[in-house]
């Protein structure tokens, strides 16, 4: 049994193959956090201490122990009201305006599976492969009861943890922030490591000491954002990526968020994830319940290494669903920065002409193809197919372009409305905004309000209406701005946030359930919504809209340490790149690409005959290595903010292959040479390079490395392959 229960001392153990989590019931019901970490055996009540420290008060029940209070101990679901004056898990406000609850152990259970939560994503998992633990805790005065939900992988390291929050009290509540999970650690020096950024150069790795005071990152813009990503590691201070302790906290969940951590006055230190408590007020009426977004959970004793490899597997086996996510995805070739607004039929249908002859599976018609949409300024709401500007029905250009043995796939933004499109000048009320103000633009455009269902119904039906015009196999689904002016014509304030991101949920569910055979990549003006909860219904990405391939060095290698290399969208584009100006060899676009679900971007009208030959080439190099890059385990082997050379490393499950990537980001005169260690190997195993035929230990390239060559030219690239022989 990976969750086991010890009456006697009321005592929940967690097991996975390499870790243990520990909490117990205490003789007042609060449900105390015992430890997480390295796997243990026996109990661990013995790190608890109680001392009287002043101006920590004490629960009445304690009686006259003045060393008991809730500001010290360490606990599972800390919330405001029992005396912890740390950043707390849960407020809540109640019919007198009180914030306070004051949450105790009522009951537990204990089954196989893993537990779903209702209208969000979740990870999934076999009967067999998870194990689920609900803990109910009651506020005996007002009704509110918290049932607290992990679930344990206990093969993959995994422990996921929810709440869902039910008011079976009399009297209306209303929830001010509620996270899903809270780690409190005893003692102990610790990091904060995020991934921030902005728009065009997202997830930056970005490491701070925990001090005293409180830190945190989160989202209020109404996506998980690009600037900062709703996933963090806590770092023991001199954890590296193969050694050390660290934890992550992956919140599935692609709405508003807040990850804060804190070193409080004792030199403990908490953690928590959950949902951002600006603009949000969630009132629950007697008998409702409110699903609290999970948090993936995972500790390496190894280092980041370790941590993003337990990840990877995570995400592609129990978060990503569908069809594609278990299968060679089409290398596809996209319309936007070929042409941007600027086409019609025949452009496309010239674009899918060259992708037969290089090679590639499938053309994407970009934005600019519904309504009135030449530029950015109108027509988003209009889902009808502009056949003026196509020259033909959409059917017609599928049917043509399936004809010559290439999938069609197409781009949407159902989310998003033009003031200047006929759907708003009906339904202006359908835009979420104040309705006494001006609101506030981007990109000239506003958000549909789909936290209502009729909006999303109607969206929904205009959508499937072009869908179901052709053999459509693929759609590319965008969010191009930030929400502002949270306000709904329709519902009770303080909801809209969080029923805006189930409203996308339900849409996106619906998508799968009517298409399940159309592969469906999310977007937000690049990695803008780049969230485990998207991957629960788009098994990609698009990375970044920033395709050069220097600035995607920093940007893949940030998105790796939580997501694998089979959701990240990554395409080889034109030079000089459209974002930096920079150019860069077709070679070295092609090496960086590799490292997620393959494509261009770009007009191969423009390209020369050596050009389209090694495109060629590299789609074949790309098919060969496919599963390798999608099923594989993912190595850092340098750090692009850093290193002049940056390597990465796909290496099979049973360690037979290995491919090397790397990019020298600098090149100096009388340049040194690089020493590029490998990892994951087998040590006794000889691999043999497939281009030169040399043969290495596995225990020699893990121990000293494999040099780069020198050579002149700017950022010059090299891949090298090999298999295990004999
Ligand atoms: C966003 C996307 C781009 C492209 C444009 C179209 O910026 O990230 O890839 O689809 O929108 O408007």
């Amino acid at each position: 049994m990976a969750i086991e229960f010890q009456q006697d001392e009321q005592l929940f153990t967690l097991n996975t193959r390499h870790t243990t989590y520990q909490m117990k019931v205490d003789r007042l019901g609060f449900l105390l956090h015992l430890y997480y970490g390295e796997r243990i055996l026996g109990s661990m009540d013995y790190l608890l201490t109680y001392y009287d420290r002043g101006f920590s008060g004490n629960p009445a029940d304690a009686g006259n122990d003045r060393t008991y209070s809730m500001d010290v101990l360490p606990q599972e679901y800390p919330h405001l009201g029992t005396g912890d004056y740390r950043n707390t898990a849960l407020v809540i406000r109640n019919a007198d305006g009180s914030e306070y609850c004051d949450l105790r152990y009522a009951s537990h259970k204990i089954y196989k599976g893993k537990y779903a939560l209702k209208g969000l994503p979740a990870v999934h998992a076999g009967d067999n492969e998870a194990e689920t633990l609900e803990i109910l805790l009651k506020d005996s005065v007002s009704g509110l009861q918290v049932r607290l939900l992990y679930g344990v992988l206990a093969e993959d390291d995994i422990i996921t943890r929810s709440a869902e929050i039910c008011n079976l009290g009399e009297d209306a509540v209303c929830v001010e922030k509620a996270s899903s999970a809270c780690l409190d650690f005893m003692g102990g020096e610790y990091d904060f490591i995020s991934f921030c950024g902005r728009h065009a150069m997202e997830r930056n790795f970005q490491r701070t000491r925990i001090a005293h005071g409180c830190q945190s990152i989160g989202s209020r813009r109404g996506t998980s954002s690009h600037q900062y990503n709703p996933a963090v590691i806590i770092a023991q201070k001199d954890a590296t990526e193969d050694m050390g302790s660290c934890y992550g906290m992956l919140f599935v969940y692609s709405g508003n968020f807040l990850c804060e951590a804190e070193r409080d006055q004792y030199g403990h230190t908490r953690a928590l994830m959950g949902l951002h408590d600006d603009l949000f007020h969630y009132p629950l009426e007697k008998g409702e319940t409110l699903a609290i977004p999970e948090t993936i959970l995972c500790y390496s004793a190894e280092g980041f290494a370790e941590l993003s490899k337990r990840y990877h597997r995570c995400i592609r086996e129990h978060v990503c669903r569908g069809t594609y996510s278990r299968q060679s995805r089409p290398v596809l070739i996209n319309s936007w920065e070929a042409a941007y607004f600027d086409f019609d039929g025949e452009t496309i249908y010239k674009l899918a002409e060259q992708a037969a002859a290089l090679g590639i599976d499938m053309v994407v018609m970009d934005d600019g193809w519904f309504g009135k949409r030449d530029d950015d300024n109108s027509g988003l709401g209009d889902w009808q197919v502009n056949e003026k500007k196509l020259g033909c029905s959409l059917g017609e250009l599928v049917r043509r372009i399936n004809d010559i043995g290439v999938m069609f796939g197409i781009w949407i933004e159902p989310e998003m409305v033009s003031e200047d499109s006929d759907v708003y000048r009906s339904h202006p009320d359908w835009a979420i905004r104040v309705p006494s103000r001006k609101p506030v633009r981007a990109r000239n455009q506003l958000v549909l309000d789909f936290s209502r269902k009729d909006v999303r119904d109607y969206i929904f039906d205009q959508i499937c209406a072009v869908l179901d015009q052709g053999n459509i196999a693929y759609v590319k689904w965008d969010m191009n701005r930030s929400l502002t002016d949270i306000y709904s014509m329709e519902h009770a304030q303080g909801k809209v946030t969080y029923d805006y991101v189930c409203g996308v949920y339900e849409f996106l569910e619906r998508l799968m359930q009517r298409y399940p055979n159309m592969l469906i990549e999310g977007c937000s003006g690049g990695g803008g919504r780049f969230d485990a909860g998207m991957l629960y219904y788009t098994p990609q990405i698009w990375c970044s809209d920033n395709t050069d391939a220097v600035d995607r060095l920093r940007i893949q290698y940030g998105t790796s340490f939580f997501y694998p290399a089979s959701v990240v969208g990554s395409h080889v584009s034109a030079v000089p790149n459209h974002q930096t100006g920079r150019t860069t060899s077709l070679h070295t676009r092609g090496v960086v690409a590799m490292a997620g679900t393959f494509g261009y971007e770009l007009n191969p009208e423009l390209l020369s005959s050596e050009e389209k030959d090694e495109i060629q080439q590299q789609i074949a190099c790309y098919k060969k290595y496919e599963e390798l890059v999608r099923r594989g385990d993912y190595y850092r082997l340098s750090n692009p903010f850093t290193d002049a050379c940056v390597a990465w490393a796909f290496v099979s499950e049973d360690r037979e292959q290995v491919l090397l990537s790397a990019v020298m980001q600098e090149i100096h005169g009388n340049m040194t040479v690089n020493y590029i260690r490998l990892k994951g190997l087998d040590p006794n195993a000889v691999y043999r390079d497939e281009e030169t035929g040399a043969c290495y230990y596995g225990s020699a390239l893990m121990a000293a490395g494999i040099p780069m060559p020198v050579e002149l030219g700017a950022y010059r690239s090299y891949q090298i392959y090999m298999e295990i022989v004999g």
